[in-house]
């Protein structure tokens, strides 16, 4: 099974790619998110994480309308991302934003959903002008709103589809019974659930995404915030392959995650370019069979 599909460039290296819908993306993506959360850095370093990424030959930015810190801010992470690409000395063209719509925060910041269609139409027409697009290239229901029927929620894309405000469509935090429901009801681009070494509960949703030849972004793949740092130190296994390379146990992780299927894309947040190159190294890093089966558990 080929790890990698193609190479293009976007910023002055070239980096493996995997497919989005038709669309060619770098293999690892970055994911905004914490530049826009509490603890986020000053908007000098969010726009230069963003700006090494991209020249590094990041060509995918996983942004979402609720990544702010409070109601007030929404679309805080969308202006930003948008701007730092529009600033960037390449061509911003060459990068796929994808952002997603269903959740809000409260006025206090508490995470809360909507998955009603009237809503979701508001948060796309809302995440345009944020992104300053006339269509966006991946839009994605964020997480499904027990409260509204899950095919209320699609069919709400789909519509939004047809009158070109979205090329392709993405769902969030889907179980299998979601993705194939959602498939029913759409061309499904992707599927964007948590997958690390603390949280592998998404094997199926792989499964099924690889069968479908569906992209499967990989959200907080090292672990979270929290974790990420010492990712060596909770899962050893990583920390002998790391050594054996002379790699960190990030990159590992990520290069593990890659290793699962070939729709897999990790979207690792960084706050700052270090963190951003150091997790692209992945996508060179080659793991044999017995590597894989250690870190699996096999
Ligand atoms: N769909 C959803 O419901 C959902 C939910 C959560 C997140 N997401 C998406 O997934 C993305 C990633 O998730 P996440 O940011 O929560 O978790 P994560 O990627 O697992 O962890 C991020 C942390 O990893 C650190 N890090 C990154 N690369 C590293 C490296 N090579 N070596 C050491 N540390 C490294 C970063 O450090 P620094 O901060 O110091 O750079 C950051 O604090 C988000 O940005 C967002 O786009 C989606």
């Amino acid at each position: 099974m080929s790890r990698l599909v193609t190479s293009a460039t976007a910023g002055s290296r070239r980096v493996p790619t995997r497919k989005i819908g038709g669309t060619a993306v770098s293999a690892v993506g970055l994911g905004a998110m914490l530049l826009s959360l509490s603890g986020r850095p000053d908007e000098r370093q969010a726009v230069r994480t963003i700006h090494a990424a991209l020249d590094a030959g990041v060509t995918l930015i996983d942004t979402a309308d609720a990544y702010c810190i409070d109601g007030p801010e929404m679309g805080h992470n969308e202006r930003l991302v948008a701007q730092a690409v529009r600033s960037w000395r390449g061509d911003p063209d060459a990068v796929v934003i994808a952002t997603k719509g269903g959740h809000y925060r409260s006025r206090d910041g508490a995470w809360l959903v909507n998955g009603r269609p009237e809503y979701l139409r508001r948060a796309c027409e809302a995440s345009l002008a944020a992104l300053g697009f006339d269509t966006i290239t991946l839009y994605q229901h964020h997480r499904p709103d027990p409260a509204v029927a899950y095919e209320d929620s699609i069919g709400a894309l789909k519509g939004l589809q047809e009158e070109g405000k979205v090329r392709f469509i993405g769902i969030g935090n889907a179980s299998v019974a979601q993705i194939r429901q959602a498939m029913s009801i759409v061309e499904l681009a992707s599927v964007q659930n948590e997958f690390s070494p603390a949280f592998r509960t998404s094997a199926p949703e792989i499964e099924l995404c690889a069968q479908k030849g569906i992209a499967f972004l990989a959200w907080g793949p090292l672990g979270g915030m929290s974790a990420a740092g010492t990712l060596g130190e909770r899962h050893p296994a990583f920390e002998q392959v790391a050594r054996s390379h002379g790699v960190s146990p990030q990159q590992v992780c990520l290069a593990w995650e890659l290793a699962r299927a070939p729709v897999v894309i990790p979207i690792p947040g960084s706050r700052k370019p270090e963190t951003i190159l150091d997790s692209l190294g992945a996508v060179e890093l080659h793991l044999d069979e017995d590597e894989l089966a250690l870190l699996d558990g096999r």
